[in-house]
């Protein structure tokens, strides 16, 4: 006798009502040193301790494993972010929400990730602070390095970085904290993502 429970599949929706959240990708685009990972990672903690169960993707990390072939040349900058949006649409479907620290430098990157991801679970967040200001910061010393030659095609030095006209949120690190940008962000997230209010989630 065939078990009627196995004949209808489990469906994003039942996943998505078993961890009691909408799954949306939230995608942080930005030059390198604008804060992309830091409030990424800020955004991860704070989502997390309020029940929301969530993966973060950057771009230093994915780039050593799944993306390790791929380098900084416009067709590996495309290729990096299809394979991106293809796992941000697998984690969607398990009901996951990610968050996305990626350069992402092109109008025409972002449309293909917003496409393959799908326009209602995209969620775009600029991330925002002058070259002037990420040169200053360079946290991890390639800017010096770009300058020098030592980089090529580093994007705001000698690759494009086309800014969005549009984004669903801007965040603007260079006159603001991080606490204040998280704030901003959680306040424009939270409701996105909310199946049952956050007052009852943290009582159960
Ligand atoms: S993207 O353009 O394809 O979206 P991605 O976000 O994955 O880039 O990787 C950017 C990270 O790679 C930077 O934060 C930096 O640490 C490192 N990196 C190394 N070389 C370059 C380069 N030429 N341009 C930009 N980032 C680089």
């Amino acid at each position: 006798m065939v078990d009627s429970s196995t004949s209808s599949r489990i469906t994003r929706r039942d996943k998505e009502h078993f961890l009691h959240q909408h799954a949306r990708s939230i995608w942080m685009t930005g030059l390198s040193g604008a804060g992309k990972t830091t409030l990424g990672l800020a955004l991860e903690k704070k989502l997390f301790h309020l029940g929301f169960f969530i993966q973060l993707l950057d771009g230093d990390h994915v780039r050593t494993g799944l993306n390790k072939d791929l380098r900084f040349s416009d067709a590996d900058r495309t290729e990096n972010i299809r394979r991106i949006a293809e796992v941000n649409a697998l984690y969607n479907h398990s009901g996951i929400i990610t968050i996305n620290c990626f350069i992402s430098p092109t109008h025409a990157i972002r449309q293909m990730a917003r496409a393959t991801i799908g326009s209602a679970d995209f969620i775009e967040v600029f991330i925002k602070a002058p070259l002037s200001v990420c040169e200053e910061r360079d946290v991890k010393g390639y800017y010096r390095k770009a300058r020098q030659g030592l980089i090529k095609e580093f994007t705001g030095v000698d690759s494009p970085f086309e800014e969005p006209e549009h984004p669903d949120l801007l965040i603007d690190t260079s006159f603001s904290s991080v606490d204040q940008c998280l704030h901003k962000m959680i306040g424009f997230i939270l409701p996105k993502i909310t199946i049952t209010p956050v007052s009852q989630r943290v009582s159960q």
